[in-house]
C-alpha cells in the first residue's frame, strides 16, 4: 500500500498537470518532516550538516561489524610486534569499526572519533572497553592526540551527492583542498612507521602532497576495484572506474 502510493507520488512529479507536481513535492515535504522527527539517527544527520556545514563530510552514518576484514587483518598484522598500539577510527558513526578493531587488535587501544554528537552518544552507551574510547573531532583530547599506529578513515571523505555519476564537479564545500588539508592534520598525528588506511574516499590519497611520504602496503585486496566517481586535484570528475590503493605506510623518520 505505501509502495503503491509512493509509486503515485514519484509519477506525479512529473505528471503534465501542474496541481499533481504540487501535491508531489508537498508530499514528498511532508514525508522528509515524518522521517526527520521520527527517526533520531536521521535527525542527526541533517543537524550535524547544519551546524558544522564546512566541515562535516559524509552525512549518512551507515557503518557494521567487520566492515573491511582484509584492512583489519592487515593491520593486526604489521602492528603485531608494537606492545600496545594506538589507533585512530577517524569517521567512527556508531561505534561498528572500532569494536571491530578491539577484537583483532585486543592489545591495542582504540579512538573512535566523529562529528556527529548523537553518534558518539551511541557509541559511548555500546562501549563496555576501557582500550576504547570515543571522542568529538572538535574535543581538546582528540587535538592533542598523537604518535598514532594507524589511521582509518573509512567512508568519511565522500559526499553521497557525489555519487551521481553526471556530476562533472565535486559537490559543493567538500574540495580536494579541504580533504588535502583534513588528510595533512592526520598525518601530524600519525608516528613515523604508522599505517594509514583509506577507501570509498572521493579523492586519491596518492593526490595529496603528504602522499609522497609514504608507500602502499605489501598485502593481496590493498589495490581494489572502485566503481564510483573520482575527482581530482582541480575538484573535476576523472574517472567512474579504476583501482586504488587503500593502505599505506608512513616512512620512518
Ligand atoms: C559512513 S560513516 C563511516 C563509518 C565507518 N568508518 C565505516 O566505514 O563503516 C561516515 C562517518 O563520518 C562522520 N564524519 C563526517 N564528517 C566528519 C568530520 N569532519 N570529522 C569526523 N567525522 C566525520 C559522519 O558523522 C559519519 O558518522
Amino acid at each position: 500500500m505505501e509502495q503503491a502510493l509512493k509509486a503515485r507520488i514519484q509519477a506525479w512529479s512529473t505528471s503534465p498537470n501542474p496541481l499533481l507536481r504540487a501535491l508531489s513535492r508537498a508530499f514528498r515535504s511532508l514525508g522528509y518532516v515524518r522521517r526527520f522527527i521520527l527517526n533520531s539517527r536521521i535527525r542527526s544527520e541533517q543537524l550535524t550538516r547544519l551546524f558544522h556545514c564546512a566541515s562535516h563530510y559524509q552525512g549518512a552514518t551507515y557503518s557494521e561489524p567487520d566492515r573491511y576484514p582484509e584492512l583489519f587483518t592487515a593491520c593486526a598484522s604489521h602492528l603485531k610486534n608494537t606492545p600496545d598500539p594506538i589507533i585512530l577510527s577517524f569517521g567512527c558513526a556508531t561505534g561498528e569499526e572500532a569494536f571491530s578493531l578491539a577484537e583483532y587488535l585486543p592489545n591495542a587501544t582504540i579512538i573512535g572519533v566523529d562529528i556527529n554528537s548523537w553518534c558518539l552518544r551511541q557509541c559511548i552507551q555500546k562501549n563496555c572497553s576501557p582500550c576504547i574510547q570515543f571522542l568529538h573531532n572538535s574535543s581538546p583530547n582528540y587535538a592533542t592526540l598523537a604518535n598514532l599506529d594507524a589511521i582509518f578513515c573509512m567512508a568519511v571523505f565522500q559526499r553521497s551527492e557525489n555519487r551521481n555519476h553526471t556530476a562533472a564537479v565535486a559537490h559543493g564545500n567538500f574540495t580536494f583542498a579541504r580533504f588535502e588539508q583534513q588528510i595533512a592534520s592526520l598525518d601530524a598525528k600519525l608516528k613515523p612507521g604508522g599505517l594509514f588506511f583509506i577507501d570509498h574516499s572521493d579523492f586519491r590519497f596518492e593526490d595529496t602532497a603528504v602522499a609522497a611520504h609514504y608507500t602502499p602496503l605489501d598485502f593481496e585486496g590493498n589495490q581494489f576495484l572502485h566503481q564510483r566517481p573520482l575527482f581530482g586535484r582541480n575538484n573535476a570528475l576523472v574517472t567512474t572506474q579504476y583501482t586504488m590503493h587503500r593502505a599505506f605506510q608512513k616512512h620512518s623518520a
